[in-house]
């Protein structure tokens, strides 16, 4: 099972120049851009301060600069990066000041002695507290606790709107699908609104794998059915509503992890194909979007527009709400003019 998850790909012999503490920082950042290989073989912290020196050798260029000057800097950020190894051995990164990582154990089972990126090393050790702590949703009212490589909501006001939606809901609760299940969020609201059956469905095995364990959590077994594939999955059986909370914005999709953020040309195309396929007479077909595709993307033509007016469905109801940045450090709330949607169809 844990082979087929997604994980940061180890480097199993590495041949890399060993720093500690006592190599200049800036050198070991320069030699990175130059290409070689690098292994940390002190402390956590030793890491972390040459990939500082990275950045700051890379010059990130101002939130207000170009898209394409933005993305040449990750870009050329995360190549540099991957080149900075850290060594884990028994599970555990082998550095002073490094916390536990409990993903390493789950994720790399049949390894005892490799090396990993440092940035995955961050970034790993980032997703073990969030899984550990949990992020409490309101619109569920407990925590959910994301597992490695699993999109978890950050804003809730598109949950807050499904919830508002949901809540008017009066048709039959026979079966239900969530495509794109993620941590499982929609499910679960679909599961506390008492639908019968749910099938949990995504693309990505740690969503999956989060939401099994997220499962396991509850006294007792919950109605969701999981499948791991692409969109609604190949069992016939109809729902009376079908749910999506699909990437809102059109984008490369590069590795597994980007197909939560963009969405490839036909990605609604064959939904709504699926879709119209699998939907009972007089079910439901509930999208929750966003108008940022309109602000960030004019170009793009909008994907539930664009099948609405094909004629395949219609439009029940489209409920929209503002979006409230949360406050920054000084406690102030940016102004913007994005708004999160639910666009409820049906069937023609
Ligand atoms: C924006 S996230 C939403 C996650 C969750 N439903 C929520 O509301 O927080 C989109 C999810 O759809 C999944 N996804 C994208 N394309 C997919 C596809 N073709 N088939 C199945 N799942 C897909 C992604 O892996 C991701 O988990």
């Amino acid at each position: 099972m844990p082979q087929s998850l997604y994980r940061p790909e180890p480097v199993l012999s590495p041949t890399a120049e060993r720093v500690d503490r006592r190599t200049p920082v800036e050198r070991s950042a320069a030699r990175l851009r130059e290409g070689e290989t690098l292994l940390v073989t002190d402390a956590y912290s030793t890491g972390a301060d040459i990939l500082d020196a990275l950045r700051r050798q890379l010059r990130p260029p101002g939130e207000d600069a170009p898209y394409a000057a933005r993305q040449a800097f990750r870009r050329a950020l995360r190549e540099a990066s991957l080149r900075l190894l850290a060594p884990i051995e028994a599970h555990r990164v082998m550095l002073a000041e490094a916390a536990k990582i409990g993903f390493l154990a789950d994720l790399y089972p049949e390894l005892d002695h490799f090396a990993l990126p440092f940035v995955e090393v961050q970034s790993l050790h980032g997703a073990w507290t969030l899984y550990e702590e949990g992020v409490h949703l309101t619109v569920l009212g407990y925590r959910v606790h994301p597992f490695y490589g699993t999109y978890a909501p950050t804003r809730t006001s598109h949950l807050e709107l499904f919830a508002t939606w949901l809540s008017g809901y009066e048709g039959p609760r026979t079966r239900a699908i969530d495509v794109g299940t993620g941590c499982g969020v929609l499910a679960l609201m679909l599961c506390r609104r008492r639908f019968e059956q749910i099938l949990a469905t995504d693309c990505n095995p740690n969503a999956l794998e989060s939401v099994a364990r997220e499962l396991k959590r509850f006294p007792a077994p919950l109605p969701i059915e999981l499948f791991c594939g692409d969109l609604l999955g190949d069992d016939p059986t109809p729902a009376d509503l079908i749910v999506f909370n699909p990437p809102w914005t059109q984008g490369p999709v590069e590795g597994l992890l980007d197909r939560a953020l963009y969405f490839e040309d036909d990605l609604f195309e064959r939904f709504f194909e699926q879709a119209r396929a699998r939907i009972t007479p007089g079910g439901r077909v509930v999208l929750v979007f966003s108008n940022i595709i309109a602000l960030v993307q004019p170009d793009v033509p909008h994907p539930i527009e664009a099948e609405l007016a094909r004629g395949r469905f219609k439009l029940v109801q489209k409920l929209c709400r503002k979006v409230k940045n949360p406050p920054d450090e000084e406690g102030r709330r940016r102004r913007t003019k994005e708004r999160v949607e639910v666009w409820e169809l049906e069937t023609e």
